[in-house]
């Protein structure tokens, strides 16, 4: 796989000199040469400027720029420029415009406005490609290609004509036959039998809920398009430039739309962007858990943050500015967990347009700024931590993450409205946070043989060979700590017959007879302290010792918490403070130690160990009091010895440690 030719961390962002005269671009270079930028992506919007008309291209600009650059010692990240389609397209071929769940077309003026199935979309999509990576193959400014922007970003579901022809193609490739289809949608049911492939539609507004099976599998086809639209331009870009390696941006820890463990594999280098949830005081747990699976979709390599923000954004309802010093944690945060670089979204920003209000590395205001002094730390910041590039961060922990589940646990029809798969993984995550320990978020397909502990949310649907792997690791010694509504149907979202939860029963021992799900509000209190909420249900431990029971509510006295062995069973929800306790106590068993034991509260420690199997601690204190640490070593940062370390409200320290 050919690797970013870079020295040190990359820093920088994207860059949209079209939005600027060309007297700008010179004053931008200068400046990004006085923060220290490495690398910048380029013309990820400029498709409406190098195809000014089907099949015309103009260069000349983009010659400039990047020419520019390279004169300046700065890399390019190209774009391929497919992100968003010209107006013209769309004139052109209006069939190539994307169709909302209720049917209403979604038109040109804001961006990414095309159907992903659209052949029409594709070719112009790939003749744009072959004519940029043909033009710039051999500029040495190029060391990346940035395929489109954000796949799936606002466009992941069509539901026009095109796509359902193209639906029904995937269709037939999963499932050979109608008879195998019609078994798998379980359409015996409410007259739904399809005679005939065309038959067939995405599921469209209908008058009461859709197939399960049926939505499940278009949540499946529409991942599928993007990474095949990745491949698409990939493979073009391969051909061309087998040396460079293709990234595309994902949208990691919270979008939905695209399996990112499916199409991280395809990259040679997974990138991600991340933007803080403003108003949620805890959103560095949020940027972990981003970070965190970014690593799982790289296979637990080196990532690159393609994008964060310097301070605020423009698309939340309040979009509350950075504090001194939230820019420089975050950024460090990311690099903590496994990115080798921090890029932003954008250089400048800009003047006109939907995002003239969102913060860049170069404000309105100008340099004389707290942005643009934060920016220059950071250059600076990464530029010493230029021996960190290529280390892996440590991790004795896993949490099962899985699209497929994701999907099906989410869909309607189901015993509560309130039981959503992303709160309950958060959930586990942040407790994982507060407990101290590093967690990689890896598929059920995953090698769990390094884990020690791993832990299962919601894992609603389950294939039999992904509960076999988990039994092989209890088996071996993990402890595995599995979560209501786990293991309950096959692929197929099929019930699991028997007693739920079907797929894990004899893992855990456990047999649940029925679902009690709580009343909107409404807890539950366990016998061990904790209290539960969203969920119950009727437990029988057969095989198993109880470890807690529920107190009051429509179970009490029932098993809330079970263990056989190494495999836990938690049968509700857990509000945090008792989520905390679980996890650690669970953690405490399998002998997972926080990566810095004792750390005060909001601090936050992630090691990274180089190949010569040097570790480098960071350590971020979220807080505004002073940290003392039980550890020391080289403080990379200030180059400082520092032993015992105290790492200074709001401060980060990274520590090269010694033996
Ligand atoms: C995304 C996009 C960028 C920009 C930012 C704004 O990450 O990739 O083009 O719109 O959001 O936060």
């Amino acid at each position: 796989m050919p690797a970013l030719r870079l020295d040190g961390l990359a820093f920088g962002g994207d860059y949209n000199p079209e939005q600027w005269p060309r007297e700008t671009w010179t004053e931008d270079v200068a400046l990004m040469r006085e923060a220290g930028v490495s690398l910048v992506s380029v013309g990820i919007f400029s498709w409406a400027l190098l195809e000014p008309s089907e099949g015309r291209y103009e260069f000349g600009w983009l010659d400039d720029v990047l020419d520019l650059l390279h004169a300046n010692g700065i890399a390019v990240d190209l774009a391929t420029a497919t992100a968003s389609p010209p107006p013209w397209l769309a004139r052109a071929h209006p069939e190539t415009l994307p169709v909302d769940h209720d049917g209403r077309t979604l038109w040109p003026g804001a961006r990414q406005a095309y159907c992903p199935s659209s052949p029409v979309f594709r070719a112009r999509q790939v003749a744009l490609v072959e004519q940029v990576a043909g033009r710039y193959a051999r500029h040495p400014a190029l060391v990346m290609w940035h395929v489109s922007n954000e796949l799936g970003c606002h466009n992941a579901h069509c539901y026009c004509d095109v796509s359902a022809e193209a639906f029904r193609r995937w269709l037939r490739d999963r499932y050979g036959g109608l008879d195998t289809l019609n078994q798998a949608w379980a359409t015996s049911f409410w007259s739904q039998r399809y005679h005939d492939w065309a038959e067939i539609l995405p599921p469209r507004l209908t008058p009461t809920f859709a197939n399960p099976t049926q939505q499940l599998d278009f949540w499946r086809f529409s991942s599928d398009e993007q990474v095949a639209s990745f491949r698409a331009e990939r493979d073009v870009l391969r051909r061309i430039t087998p040396d460079i390696p293709v990234t595309t941006n994902l949208m990691l820890p919270m979008f939905k739309p695209v399996d990112g463990f499916a199409i991280g594999a395809e990259m040679d280098l997974v990138s991600n962007d991340h933007y803080l949830r403003a108003e949620d005081p805890d959103n560095h747990i949020d940027l972990a858990m981003g970070a965190d699976l970014t690593r799982g979709a790289a296979g637990g390599a080196p990532w690159l943050l393609m994008e964060h923000s310097t301070s605020a954004v423009n698309w939340q309802p309040r979009n509350i500015a950075k504090q001194p010093g939230q820019l420089r944690r975050n950024s460090l945060a990311h690099v903590a967990r496994g990115s080798d670089g921090a890029l932003f979204f954008q250089w400048r920003a800009s003047r006109g347009g939907a995002e003239k209000f969102h913060s860049a590395l170069v404000p309105h205001a100008g340099t004389d700024t707290k942005v643009w002094r934060e920016v220059c730390r950071l250059g600076s910041d990464l530029a010493a931590l230029r021996e960190i590039r290529g280390s892996r961060v440590e991790s004795q922990t896993a949490i099962l993450f899985d699209w497929s589940a994701w999907w099906s646990a989410d869909l309607d029809a189901h015993p509560t409205a309130d039981l959503r798969y992303a709160d309950v993984a958060r959930g586990v995550h942040r407790a994982l946070w507060r407990a101290g320990i590093t967690a990689d978020l890896v598929p059920p397909t995953a090698d769990l043989s390094g884990y020690r502990l791993i832990v299962v949310p919601t894992l609603y649907l389950v294939e039999d060979a992904a509960a076999e792997r988990l039994a092989a690791a209890a088996e071996n010694g993990a402890h595995v700590l599995i979560t209501a509504f786990s293991g309950i149907v096959d692929e197929h979202d099929h019930v699991r017959l028997g007693g739920y939860p079907g797929a894990f029963r004899d893992l855990l021992g456990v047999r649940v007879e029925e679902f009690f799900p709580l009343r909107a509000g409404e807890t539950v209190r366990l016998s061990d302290g904790a209290t539960g909420r969203v969920w119950s249900e009727l437990v029988h431990a057969d095989a198993a010792d109880v470890e807690a029971t529920f107190l009051d509510g429509p179970v009490g006295g029932g098993p809330a918490l079970t263990r056989r062995g190494t495999a836990w069973y938690l049968a509700t929800v857990l509000e945090d403070p008792g989520l905390h306790g679980l996890v650690a106590r669970v953690a405490t068993a399998a002998g997972v130690q926080a990566v810095v034991p004792g750390l005060p509260p909001g601090v936050e420690a992630v090691r990274r160990r180089g190949a010569d199997g040097v570790g480098y601690l960071f350590v971020i204190n979220h807080t505004g009091t002073d940290a003392a640490l039980a550890v020391g070593g080289h403080d990379l940062l200030t180059g400082v010895d520092r032993q015992p370390a105290t790492v200074a409200a709001g401060d980060v320290i990274v520590l090269r440690e010694s033996g």
